[in-house]
């Protein structure tokens, strides 16, 4: 049975079953809930497959992001005991990085150091995370990579995107070197077969990335539809360097595999893969807040 919540004066339905690995539907009544903060809908690439690269620039120079409202909103959800983790995103959070050392810091202002807080990027201006206040208390910055050869990543993106050198170099930089994840989504020609899933987490395990994740495609375009990669089909055929741990789902919405590969000096990789299903579900399964300042049920319910 969903639950029902009040939040700033609207009735809103959530989704109290939780993962498993069986399709028992299993029910949390004390679930909490992710939450998706977008700080810009602006971004320099061109990703064939997202539907957020309308406003393509260098510079942010947009005003509009409430960080007082969010701080507001973070309270009221915090209150009524809904929030598991936290994950700035955008449009690209790394255009903006006053903005973002700002949203961090509200964060952890209202709900304190323990937070489990993630930033999605395309790593553009990805060594100014050293210059963030609080970069010690963030959990992971996921960067998305979608192949483990430089130019072929460029080239989906439409830029020159931070390369396997830097990363690297800032990698050697951080003490927290469970700070930097890799993830990939899985499209045709790119990374779409058991042998370049592996060659992928070869290269992770170079740069000393402790985790990767491999995503399906979600249909929110043309494109996304007509490259989708299935990862079940995939990992059918890795090779015994990979070990699938667990695989779970969630009712019809999504599943998710979970798994490690051993590297060829012996390095060990963590590596998952997701798949969401079903985009608009009856209750929401998480909380988002967008660039016009509203905090959603799901990614387009608004709440407030
Ligand atoms: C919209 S991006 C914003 C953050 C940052 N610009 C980046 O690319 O990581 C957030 C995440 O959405 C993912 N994404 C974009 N389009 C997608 C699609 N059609 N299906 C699944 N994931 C998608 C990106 O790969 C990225 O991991
Ligand atoms: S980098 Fe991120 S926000 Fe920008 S177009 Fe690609 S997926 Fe979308």
């Amino acid at each position: 049975m969903p639950k029902e919540v009040e939040l700033f004066g609207k009735k809103v339905i959530l989704r109290n079953n939780i993962c498993s690995k069986d399709d028992l539907n299993r029910e949390d009544k004390y679930r909490t809930y992710n939450l998706y903060i977008s700080i810009t809908d602006v971004c320099l690439a061109s990703c064939p497959f997202c539907n957020n690269n309308t406003k393509k620039k260098q510079t942010f120079t947009d005003k509009k992001f409430n960080v007082e409202k969010l701080k507001f909103v973070l309270e009221e959800l915090k209150e009524k005991n809904l929030l598991n983790r936290v994950s700035i995103t955008g449009g690209e959070p790394f255009l903006n990085v006053e903005l973002l050392n700002k949203v961090v810091n509200a964060i952890f202002e209202v709900l304190g150091y323990r937070q489990y807080l993630t930033i999605n990027t395309n790593g553009f201006n990805l060594d100014k995370v050293l210059e963030l206040d609080n970069y010690k208390n963030i959990a992971g910055i996921h960067i998305s990579r979608h192949h483990y050869l430089d130019e072929k990543n460029d080239q989906l993106f439409g830029f020159k995107t931070i390369h396997l050198d830097e990363i690297k170099s800032l990698q050697n930089k951080l003490e927290n070197k469970h700070l930097l994840r890799l993830n990939s989504l899985l499209i045709k020609n790119y990374i779409d077969s058991a042998e370049n899933v592996e060659n992928y987490l070869e290269m992770a395990a170079n740069l000393g990335i402790f985790r990767v994740g491999f995503v399906g495609l979600m249909p929110l375009n043309e494109f996304s539809k007509q490259n989708y990669v299935e990862y079940k089909e995939i990992f059918k055929n890795l090779s015994p360097d990979c070990a699938i741990v667990s695989n779970l789902k969630n009712a019809n919405i999504c599943d998710c595999a979970n798994g490690m590969y051993i590297s060829k000096d012996g390095t060990l990789v963590e590596f998952y893969s997701r798949v969401v299903r079903d985009l608009n579900p009856q209750a929401a399964g998480q909380f988002s807040y967008t660039v016009e300042n509203n905090l959603c049920a799901g990614f387009g319910n608004i709440i407030y």
